[in-house]
């Protein structure tokens, strides 16, 4: 089991390894908002506080979405996300556009 802490909602879960963070979202009714769950509009760019070790390496759709100076800081598209497993920490970024 991989654990999920959404740091704003103050909400923790537990879901299976390899579960879509989008799918944990909707599981827990956390407060990070999706717009074309495509990777292109970044309506989900979530900050990642612990545990990026724990998801996938960054893909083409967050390369060509997210500045680099965002990725440098952590950020992510919530919609491009699985846990492998281990535990993740996340907000919405405050950066949201
Ligand atoms: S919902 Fe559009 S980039 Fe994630």
């Amino acid at each position: 089991m991989a654990r999920i802490i959404f740091e704003e909602d103050g909400i923790d879960i537990e879901v299976e390894d390899g579960s879509l963070i989008q799918d944990a979202i909707a599981k827990a009714g956390a407060s990070i908002e999706f717009g074309c769950r495509e990777g292109e509009c970044a309506t989900c760019i979530v900050e990642i506080l612990e545990g990026m070790e724990n998801l996938p390496p960054i893909n083409e759709n967050e390369e060509v979405t997210l500045m680099e100076d965002e990725i440098e800081r952590g950020t992510r598209l919530a919609c491009q996300l699985k846990i492998n497993g281990g535990t993740v920490k996340l907000r919405a970024a405050e950066d949201n556009f």
